[in-house]
């Protein structure tokens, strides 16, 4: 398992893109230095909120090369694995809470020639990471409680971020933690000193004053060379 070859990585979250605009949106998101393209895919019964599905996807798939980072906060998502990697995905990160298969489940993603992340939410303790940490490219930590963009970053996260770092180390160094939830120019030193390598924004990017290229360039200038 290789790590990108990137030290840190910018994963612009399209919840928050102009979805009249998706194409333009993806393509500004890239050349203004984004790294992957995160996708949330929200069913209305394992978060209160519904979002895009496989078509998003392939629409995206049609106008980047980079690479598709897809969240997936649905319940049953071993039904739906198959059917995202034929859509485009690369990554396709699973929440621990949203299945008791979650060994078969990352075992699945890996046959389907896919990236396998694996996500946390807020409530849920580092150590139920630990069965399955070696059969992960990356771990997810959320910062805010999955369903809605532009929420508060919550500080309590910080400490597990460091908890699953440490974790990580012993098991799979190679593999990268990623935070999801009020990541910004001021919430990214906090996240970079836990042990954060990947992070993903949607507010601070699609609703930056200074557009798309304005929110890609104040984060990335908050990361140590
Ligand atoms: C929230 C989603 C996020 C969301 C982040 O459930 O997983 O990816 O887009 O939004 P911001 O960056 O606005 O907090
Ligand atoms: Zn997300």
């Amino acid at each position: 398992m290789s790590r990108s070859s990137k030290r840190f990585i910018i994963a612009p979250s399209i919840f928050s893109a102009d979805l009249t605009r998706l194409g333009q949106q993806v393509k500004a998101a890239e050349s203004a230095g984004g790294d992957w393209i995160h996708i949330d895919i929200m069913d209305g019964h394992f978060v209160p909120n519904m979002s895009m599905g496989r078509l998003a996807v392939e629409a995206c798939r049609r106008v980047t090369q980079l690479p598709l980072d897809i969240h997936l906060m649905v319940k049953e998502p071993e039904r739906f694995v198959e059917f995202f990697a034929r859509s485009g995905a690369d990554h396709l990160s699973v929440h621990i809470e949203a299945t008791p298969n979650i060994h078969s489940l990352l075992q699945q993603i890996a046959q389907l020639s896919c990236k396998a992340g694996i996500v946390i939410n807020p409530g849920t303790p580092a150590i139920a990471l630990e069965p399955i940490l070696q059969m992960v490219h990356l771990v997810l930590v959320m910062t805010v409680n999955p369903g809605y963009g532009a929420q508060e970053f919550l500080p309590e996260m910080l400490p597990k971020i460091r908890q699953i770092r440490q974790m990580l180390d012993r098991v799979n160094p190679e593999a990268m933690i990623q935070v999801d939830g009020g990541i910004s120019a001021s919430t990214i030193p906090l996240v970079v000193e836990a042990g954060a390598q990947i992070f993903v924004a949607g507010n601070a990017i699609f609703n930056h004053p200074d557009g798309i290229l304005g929110g890609v360039q104040a984060i990335r200038a908050c990361l140590p060379d």
